[in-house]
């Protein structure tokens, strides 16, 4: 629920048993990204420093734009974004058909 988060802070959810998603809520906006750092994938994005629509992550300091997911310079690895939605005081968040981690039975096949 929307009045679960904290401003300027994130918070972790499970997609699925592999997938977390991170969701910050800056000034009357949601934004959900991906939880797992794209520079070294330790999943502690929610963990990270939020200053205006960016997020630094807390092992070694890189920072994402929240919208798009780019750094700032707009070189390197890109967080992936989700797209969210607010419904009665609910927040959804799209989850995309392709996971990045799929460790489901048919992945062996
Ligand atoms: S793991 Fe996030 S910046 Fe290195």
């Amino acid at each position: 629920m929307l009045k679960d988060l904290s401003p300027n802070k994130g918070m972790c959810f499970d997609i699925d048993d592999e997938n977390e998603v991170a969701v910050f809520k800056i000034g009357d906006k949601v934004f959900a990204v991906d939880n797992i750092c794209p520079h070294n994938h330790v999943p502690e994005i929610y963990n990270g420093y939020v200053e205006e629509k960016n997020v630094s992550c807390p092992v070694h300091g890189f920072t994402f734009n929240l919208e798009t997911g780019l750094q700032p310079t707009g070189f390197g690895c890109r967080l992936r974004t989700y797209e969210v939605k607010i419904e009665g005081g609910a927040v959804h968040v799209a989850v995309p058909e392709e996971r990045r981690f799929d460790f489901g039975a048919d992945a062996y096949e």
